[in-house]
């Protein structure tokens, strides 16, 4: 965690001006994976790793940004509009200002210097975090005194969609606007609404694990799977036209429609459908603390990604596998889009030692690679930073 003060002096020296500064969080999903772009439920938490953003207000339309971690700055102006998918953060920063100005927000231009703890290309919602602090940061500068978090999300998924080139769902600008403090949101991705659940671990932990892999075809292969959610639900409606997302079917009613769709829609469909109805099981066992079932459906929730939806990759199978006979050990899973990133899972306490040291071994041995693990707890969405922190 970076220290505020010293945060705030290189802001100074690099701007002669005095910031406010602004933060939001990483995310990690429990459960719930690629449904949010199909209607269906998330139960993400936000994790306690945060992005910085020191900004304060241009008397012109400039908006400057010092990346502390990139070491590197980018600019554009609110008024005269750069061209989409440059294949730089510039299309997370611009894309969100340009969202948020076709919401109606009064925007400013603003020098900007941001720092960040979460891990780029990890599957940890990087990009969500960047997106959301600098979205608050320019809301807040331009004078909104609490800027709307749910239209401040929907701007970061605006820019991800129109700007960077990924036809994402909801869930992670919507986690890093909206996080509560230890709890996990079960997030309604049709109607936008959320139930907070009490993060009742006792003495277990989440425990996150980056294998640091990164597989190219993430973007390509992430639309191709929402398309073919999309060529399924087309079918479906010709039999059925009531249904307009795989949200709308439950695993039976889904099992007696499948074998009209070709094989590959089908097993992609069917994750879909069986993964809502474990994710509101799964937030039904959170709520009652029942963590053996939670870590069933997690490790269910991973082998349908892998054998189904085929989102994972054979690093994300070695380390959910490697802790799968740990006593002690709920459940793992493969979290985030997929093809590399981040497992997460729910153990005891006194079993961490244990499993890191298994998940080390089995990926150093077969892919000679140095995982990195924190353990979170759920932390809270976009905000202020309080002027004396
Ligand atoms: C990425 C997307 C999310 C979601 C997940 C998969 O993180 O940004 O919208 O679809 O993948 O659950």
């Amino acid at each position: 965690m970076i220290d505020l003060a010293t945060f705030k002096e290189r802001f100074e020296l690099l701007y002669e001006q005095s910031p406010r500064v602004f933060s939001a969080p990483g995310r990690v999903n429990l459960i719930g994976e690629h449904t949010d772009y199909n209607d269906g439920f998330v139960l993400p938490i936000a994790i306690e790793r945060r992005t910085f953003v020191a900004g304060a207000r241009r008397p012109d339309a400039r908006v400057i940004v010092r990346s502390l971690t990139l070491e590197q700055t980018v600019e554009f102006d609110l008024f005269q509009p750069g061209p989409p998918q440059r294949g730089s953060w510039l299309d997370y920063v611009e894309g969100t200002a340009r969202a948020l100005l076709e919401r109606g927000f009064a925007l400013s231009g603003a020098n900007l210097l941001i720092h960040s703890d979460v891990p780029a290309g990890a599957g940890l919602s990087a990009s969500a975090a960047l997106e959301l602090s600098v979205g608050y940061a320019l809301a807040a500068l331009g004078g909104a005194a609490d800027p709307d978090r749910l239209q401040l999300a929907l701007a970061g998924q605006s820019a991800e969609h129109h700007y960077v080139g990924t036809r994402c769902g909801i869930m992670d600008q919507y986690i890093c606007a909206l996080a509560l403090a230890d709890h996990a949101l079960k997030i309604d991705c049709r109607s936008l609404a959320y139930e907070p659940i009490s993060l009742r671990l006792a003495s277990a932990c989440v425990l996150i694990c980056d294998t640091r892999v990164k597989h190219e075809l993430c973007t390509s292969a992430y639309n191709e799977r929402r398309e073919q959610c999309e060529a399924g639900v087309r079918e479906i409606a010709r039999q059925k036209p009531t249904v307009r997302a795989l949200r709308d079917l439950s695993p039976t009613e889904f099992e007696a429609l499948s074998p009209r769709l070709p094989a590959l829609i089908a097993r992609r469909c069917r994750h879909v459908v069986d993964e809502n109805a474990r994710t509101l099981a799964a937030a039904r066992a959170l709520e009652s603390g029942n963590l053996a079932q939670l870590g069933e459906l997690m490790s269910a929730s991973h082998r349908s990604l892998r054998d189904d939806y085929e989102v994972s990759c054979p690093e994300l199978d070695e380390a959910v596998a490697a802790v799968a006979a740990i006593p002690g050990v709920y459940g793992s899973r493969m979290t985030g889009g997929g093809f590399g990133g981040c497992t997460v899972s729910v153990l005891e306490r006194e079993v961490v030692p244990r499993a890191i040291h298994a998940i080390s071994e089995r990926l150093r041995t077969r892919f000679q690679i140095e995982p990195r693990f924190f353990s979170t707890n759920a932390g809270v969405g976009v905000c202020e930073m309080p002027a004396n922190a």
